[in-house]
């Protein structure tokens, strides 16, 4: 799949937290944007060649910018620092169309919204979606510190008894008690989480119980690790060529070792830019990019961490 990519300005970059800033991007005509729901996300296109995604923070009803919140991530290997330190008021950027990976189920009754840190940007959007919607909701919200908190007195004026924070330095001790939140939610609520990956797995695992339908969460970044056991034969259809993929490579490793050209930014089964078509045989998915229920067609893969089931994958290539 090829997503359409809409060049945008960057109208605004405002301070929201300790290393938080916001960014709002707008089409340098002023015409409307490709819609969006909220929990949807963007892709950007970075002039350093990495294509980093991030979620949109704003209303669904708001057709004329997008707007994103980036932390600059001590650990950041490119993205996050490139945002802040080169992207300036007036810049062009390139964005793929919304994409949405973690929809809000708009007639649920009731929703626990939890965020860790800059995980609250899609939940932003939801929590303005569901208040429009006049639907209930909990947002438990966890950061290291206050200062660290993005968009919290704007939440806090929203629906303050439906807030609940949770600063690491104000808890004497005490764990964020993950568990007990999910524990505590109804049994029909969907609950969400967006956050580091730590707190996905522990969320997850919180909610294992759980109907799946009712557990929403969302990853920037690889959850499992990439098949790299190898052992099978890629039949490129376009270029009628056979190549082993051998123990402890990748799909694309291989595929580069052989000379063949084919996209690829975060190599971590997230961005989707190495999204490659399946026309024969079983993949191995280990990518969040791509839905469950896409992942089950298996028609289309992640070729920089998925593998391969069969003995033999046909790939469009
Ligand atoms: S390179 Fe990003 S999903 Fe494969």
């Amino acid at each position: 799949m090829v997503e359409r990519a809409v060049e945008l300005r960057v109208k605004r970059i405002t301070y929201e937290a300790e290393n938080i800033n916001s960014y709002e991007l707008v089409a340098p005509d002023g015409a409307e944007l490709p819609p969006f729901a909220a929990g949807a996300h963007i892709d950007l296109h970075l002039a350093n060649g990495l294509i980093r995604s991030y979620s949109l923070l704003n209303h669904q009803y708001e057709r004329h910018r997008y707007q994103i919140a980036v932390n600059k991530d001590p650990a950041s290997r490119g993205g996050s620092a490139f945002i802040h330190h080169e992207i300036r008021a007036g810049d062009m950027v390139t964005a793929s169309c919304p994409r949405n990976n973690f929809a809000l189920v708009e007639h649920a009754d009731r929703s626990i919204l939890i965020a860790g840190g800059i995980g609250i940007t899609p939940l932003l959007s939801m929590v303005r979606r569901l208040e429009t919607l006049g639907r209930s909701w909990q947002l438990f919200y966890a950061a290291r510190t206050r200062r660290a908190a993005a968009f919290l007195d704007e939440l806090n004026t929203v629906r303050p008894n439906a807030l609940h924070v949770d600063f690491d330095d104000e808890r004497s001790g005490q764990v964020f008690d993950l568990a007990g939140i999910v524990a505590r939610a109804p049994a029909n609520a969907h609950l969400y989480c967006c956050g580091p990956a730590p707190m996905l797995v522990a969320f997850e695992a919180a909610a294992a119980a759980r109907p799946a339908d009712l557990v929403h969460v969302e990853y920037f970044k690889a959850k499992q690790a990439p098949a790299v056991g190898g052992g099978f034969e890629l039949r490129l259809a376009r270029s009628n060529r056979i190549i082993s993929v051998d123990p402890g490579k990748s799909i694309l490793d291989a595929l580069l070792e052989a000379g063949i050209a084919a996209s690829f930014s975060c190599m971590e089964g997230v961005c989707g830019s190495c999204e490659t078509r399946v026309l024969d045989g079983t993949p191995d998915h280990r990518d969040q990019f791509l839905s469950k229920e896409e992942q089950a067609t298996n028609k289309a893969m992640m070729i920089c961490c998925s593998g391969a089931k069969s003995k033999i994958l046909t790939l469009d290539l």
